[in-house]
């Protein structure tokens, strides 16, 4: 049976990057969820008639909020869900799944590498039928009609069986539930040399992958080890579970380190990854050799030819104003384009969708190409395997290579979470104030070569965005960066991204700390931050 129940709009904090995120108790309140659902339905024009991709990274509350999905969905005229078995689909198969299926678009579950549990985060976000994050217009809709909703429908049923593979319905609507691994793995299979990374390993050749008790176990368990004859084992953390463990899935240095001190000690394989909750990021990293998502991001450009996939070369390569000057360099002597686009995913989808970029990065550990409209974890592991196996390089020979080549952009990125909303602003703002007259200024012994505000003019449909980072650059190829996480929970998170440019070959292989001492002085003197944030440190430096 269909109801209509009325209710009254939400606290509906306008979705960012990646959808809406909150606390799961947030999502869990009466009525909360459901009208963020109608939102998302009416925002996007009805789902009359309309087929949906629905799945998640299986954390607390993902199995719960899916049947809710579900039975608003039948209420709401829906055709078809398609969704993966258990709940689960990581946000790439999910981006594929719906331009496979030619679906109207898709809702993943997800609060991506925020810890899951009932204290702790959960999200949800809607991608379009191109596969990629709702643009801004939809954004904007979406989040106007939490603003006045009065009221949502849904069907009153028992719950779905989200087990058994096949088709069953509810009401009207067709729920039709998938393996969640298996569409994806076929992509893969179409793009890299499935032989050649299994004679790779049978070489071998040994790896580490932590799925940090996320999503993409049950991917890289079937593809890495089912399919590509990596031993048992390869795969660590490799069954999803609801509050990850415990754990932060965020693959960096600071939450991957049991990977981290296996990469560094005496018995370490010869290649190590790892992803996030939701399957979008990835880390990588050699023996002894962590490899920055810039610098990944640069290598993969240079190399991807050397994957059946892009054997064909790279129509352009897009990374995000933070992320590091590396991949210009690849870019320039491929003689292709590279585009600087504002922070978040949702910006390369113009790109990709025009043929301009086949390639796109961001610092923080997403890579990704226009197989899919989302970065891609397992899929950028996949692609370094093959390149491993073509050239039969190690990890860090490759990356000095690359740095002879081009100079090697030392980086980092220094987090300062759960800052007071008020005070984040204030840096931000002293910094806006100093801007015009920064350029020519010494600072702690350095020269400021420009001072700005990124905005953005998307060079497909022409729109702008304003306000994206101040960014800072030195004399002798340093910056730093600042901006406001639009993706955190709790109060504000100021990134500061530094970064420098070493091209002295004597000086290739110091510790990043060093290399970038100058520049971290110097951001640290501009923006005051210490003293108006009264933070002595940042939380989380990668
Ligand atoms: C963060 C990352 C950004 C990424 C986004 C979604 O956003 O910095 O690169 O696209 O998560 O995964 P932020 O919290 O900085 O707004
Ligand atoms: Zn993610």
């Amino acid at each position: 049976m269909n109801e209509t129940i009325q209710t009254q709009p939400i606290d509906g904090q306008k979705p960012g990057t990646s959808g809406l995120r909150k606390k799961t108790r947030v999502f869990m309140e009466p009525h909360y969820l459901e009208n963020y659902v109608q939102a998302i339905f009416d925002g996007i024009g009805g789902v009359e008639g309309a087929t949906l991709v629905v799945g998640g990274d299986g954390r607390y509350f993902n199995d719960r909020a899916i049947q809710v999905i579900l039975r608003m969905a039948a209420a709401n005229g829906a055709a078809r869900c398609i969704v993966g078995q258990g709940g689960l689909l990581s946000t790439p198969a999910a981006s594929h799944l719906i331009r496979k299926r030619g679906a109207d678009g898709g809702l993943i579950l997800s609060a991506s590498h925020n810890p899951g549990g009932p204290d702790a985060d959960f999200g949800l976000k809607y991608n379009g039928p191109n596969g990629g994050p709702a643009t801004e217009g939809v954004t904007d809709k979406i989040f106007a009609r939490t603003k006045d909703i009065t009221a949502y429908k849904i069907f009153t049923a028992t719950d779905a069986d989200l087990e058994t593979l096949g088709e069953s319905t509810l009401g009207d609507l067709a729920v039709e539930i998938v393996d969640p691994v298996e569409d994806y793995a076929a992509l893969m299979e179409t793009l890299f040399d499935f032989n050649k990374i299994a004679d790779l390993f049978k070489s071998g050749f040994t790896m580490r992958f932590d799925a940090m008790h996320a999503v993409t176990g049950p991917y890289a368990t079937a593809i890495l080890e089912d399919r590509l004859g990596a031993p048992k084992g390869t795969v660590i953390n490799g069954t999803p579970s609801p509050d990850f463990g415990k754990g932060h899935p965020d693959p960096n240095p600071i939450w991957a380190k049991p990977l981290m001190d296996e990469m560094y000690g005496p018995d370490a394989p010869d290649f190590g990854a790892a992803s996030d909750g939701d399957g979008d990021r990835n880390m990588i990293v050699g023996k002894g050799a962590y490899v920055t998502p810039s610098d990944s991001l640069a290598l993969l450009a240079a190399k991807a030819h050397l994957a059946p996939g892009y054997k064909g070369g790279l129509a352009g390569v897009a990374r995000s104003m933070p992320t590091s000057g590396a991949v210009d360099r690849v870019a320039e002597k491929l003689g292709i384009a590279c585009y600087e686009t504002p922070t978040g995913w949702k910006f390369f989808g113009n790109l990709l969708d025009a043929g301009k970029a086949t390639l796109c990065g961001e610092e923080s550990a997403g890579t990704g190409s226009d197989h899919v409209r989302e970065k891609d974890g397992l899929w950028a592991v996949l692609l370094w395997l093959n390149i491993l196996a073509e050239t039969g390089q190690s990890v860090s020979e490759m990356m000095n290579d690359l740095w002879s080549e081009f100079g090697r952009c030392y980086y980092s990125r220094h987090d300062y979470e759960d800052v007071d909303v008020d005070k984040a602003h204030a840096v931000m703002d002293g910094l806006r104030v100093a801007l015009p007259e920064l350029a020519g200024q010494q600072v702690e012994g350095l020269t400021v070569a420009f001072a700005d505000e990124f905005s953005y003019d998307d060079p497909v449909d022409g729109s702008h965005s304003a306000g994206q980072g101040i960014r800072i650059g030195f004399e002798g190829g340093g910056r730093a960066v600042f901006r406001l996480s639009g993706t955190g929970t709790e109060g504000a998170t100021i990134r500061v991204y530094l970064e420098r440019l070493e091209s002295d070959p004597a000086r290739l292989n110091v510790a990043p700390e060093t290399a970038l001492a100058p520049i971290i002085a110097a951001a640290l003197s501009l923006s005051d931050l210490k003293a108006r944030t009264g933070r002595d440190a940042p939380n989380v430096i990668t």
